[in-house]
């Protein structure tokens, strides 16, 4: 599906096969002025149909020779009508009703669409990119089954090069979420660590550098606590690393970490069948530094540092597996005892963010699947947020908020501190299991966290549980069910604003 915006004038070749618009029942400014080019039909259905604006609601409308239509718009078939409600409108009610318009236009079988004046022409173009994915790669090719939309025209009369940049951005940060989501929903007999490495390789642009660490490179640098989790895996494991340097000043250098276990079955702490199904979704956070990343190289942003990690490994039992009661070293040199294999997670995060705290970040966010228990507080929905400092929090829900994913924050209180001893180590990695499980897993990491350049003080550090909303199972107001690409947009809307 192609997205393009344009403005309308006696030039413009018109071929949509539908024409949509939203409208507000106060306002109807778009109802009158497309009435007068389909023959007052639109006024009359509005009025047969009762139909009130309430937000997200449609009104399909299917034209014949005998409706009066402006000779401009002959090629439209059908029109459709979302309402805006009555409220005073902001990002997430326009993201509804436009989400709604694009799911109305596929269910109609819409070839081509065109779409008149919406108020926010990028967030249309974002919105129309993230709802119209879909998974199909392995269906047979039954036109049933797969999205009929071709092409989504945007007329826009505001058009100017602001708004053309905007929708460009938009369609980007759409597209990478969505290329997130495919590694997501691909089999991990495909997405292996190995090819998690080829797709970060992929990506490119002039002050971007993307290198790859084998195991031995990784022994040597000490990553014991990685390495322990990839021993029982047939497959190799891989450290990922991005490192994004614009030419001019930079302003702030942020690391990023996406936890990317390919599968999990749980190690020799195996997980039960009905667990063990979707495990396949375990590197959702490692999918989104892909799809942050290969955004960053588009949008090139010229004042922000970025280093971005992936420590890409299996979860596997074999008779080389990590056991239960084995003690393992990270590269900050703490020894971890370990209890269960299936917190197996926080171990490749804490070389992962051990390694980047030595590269002198401003700040660190990790992104992790990393607990059941942060899907038991906040179901699906939303994810888990905990952090070290406010500021680095608030800023991370305002970004969040803005784009519409859920994050809640748990707390993370220095009583639960005691969940991490070990009897016969620095640490342990999963302590008293079943008690504040994901904040638990948030203090695990923080251990891996190092201070500033010179200072006592930590890096600000926030870490994203995903393990809930990496996959919806409904769908929601800029997500399909499935897949869902947390938190690409979220991240993007923090670093680029
Ligand atoms: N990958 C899982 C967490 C998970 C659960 C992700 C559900 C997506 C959906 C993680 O590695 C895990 O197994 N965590 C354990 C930790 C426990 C052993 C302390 C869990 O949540 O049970
Ligand atoms: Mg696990
Ligand atoms: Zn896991």
């Amino acid at each position: 599906m192609k997205v393009s915006i344009d403005k309308f004038s006696a030039q413009t070749k018109f071929n949509s096969d539908t024409i949509a618009f939203c409208d507000s029942k106060n306002k109807k400014t778009l109802v009158d002025q497309l009435d007068k080019k389909f023959g007052s039909i639109i006024s009359e259905f509005i009025k047969i149909n009762s139909f009130d604006f309430e937000l997200g609601s449609s009104l399909v409308i299917s034209l014949s020779k005998q409706n009066k239509i402006n000779p401009s718009f002959k090629s439209v078939k059908k029109i459709i009508l979302v309402g805006l409600g009555t409220q005073e409108l902001d990002n997430s009610k326009r993201r509804k009703a436009y989400a709604s318009l694009v799911r109305q236009a596929k269910a109609t079988k819409t070839e081509k669409l065109a779409v008149w004046e919406p108020e926010d022409s990028a967030l249309f173009a974002e919105t129309s990119v993230l709802i119209d994915y879909e998974f199909t790669k392995y269906k047979k090719d039954d036109p049933k089954k797969k999205s009929s939309l071709k092409e989504i025209k945007i007329f826009d009369s505001q058009l100017n090069p602001a708004v053309k940049k905007a929708v460009r951005t938009a369609t980007i940060i759409g597209e990478s979420t969505c290329m997130a989501r495919d590694l997501v929903w691909e089999p991990a007999c495909v997405v292996t660590p190995t090819y998690l490495a080829q797709e970060a390789q992929k990506i490119k642009c002039k002050n971007l550098k993307v290198t790859v660490k084998e195991a031995a490179e990784c022994k040597k640098l000490g990553m014991g606590s990685f390495l322990a989790v990839a021993q029982g895996s047939d497959q190799p494991p891989k450290f990922i690393e991005f490192s994004y340097k614009p030419t001019g000043k930079v302003k702030k250098h942020i690391a990023l970490v996406g936890k990317g276990v390919t599968f999990d079955s749980g190690g020799l702490s195996l997980k039960p069948a009905k667990s063990m199904e979707m495990m396949k979704e375990d590197m959702s956070g490692s999918a989104a530094i892909i799809g942050i990343m290969n955004a960053i190289s588009q949008i090139e942003p010229n004042d922000i540092q970025i280093t971005a990690i992936i420590a890409a490994t299996e979860n596997m039992p074999s008779g080389k597996a990590y056991r239960p009661g084995d003690v393992i070293k990270a590269m900050n040199g703490k020894t971890i005892e370990v209890n269960n294999t299936d917190a197996e997670g926080r171990l490749t995060l804490a070389d992962a963010v051990a390694y980047v705290s030595t590269k002198d970040p401003d700040e660190i966010i990790d992104f992790a699947t990393l607990t059941g228990a942060c899907v038991t507080a906040l179901g699906n929905v939303a994810g888990g947020l905990m952090s070290n400092n406010e500021k680095l929090t608030q800023a991370i829900k305002d970004s969040a908020a803005q784009v519409g994913e859920l994050f809640w924050q748990l707390p993370l209180y220095e009583e639960y501190k005691e969940s991490l001893e070990s009897s016969i180590a620095d640490l342990i990695n999963a302590g008293s299991k079943g008690k504040a499980g994901a904040q638990n897993g948030a203090l695990f990491i923080q251990e891996f966290v190092g201070n500033k350049k010179g200072s006592e003080e930590q890096i600000p550090w926030a870490h994203l549980d995903i393990a809930g909303p990496c996959w919806f199972d409904q769908d929601m107001d800029w997500s399909p069910k499935g897949a869902s690409g947390i938190p690409v947009r979220t991240i993007l809307n923090y670093i680029l604003n």
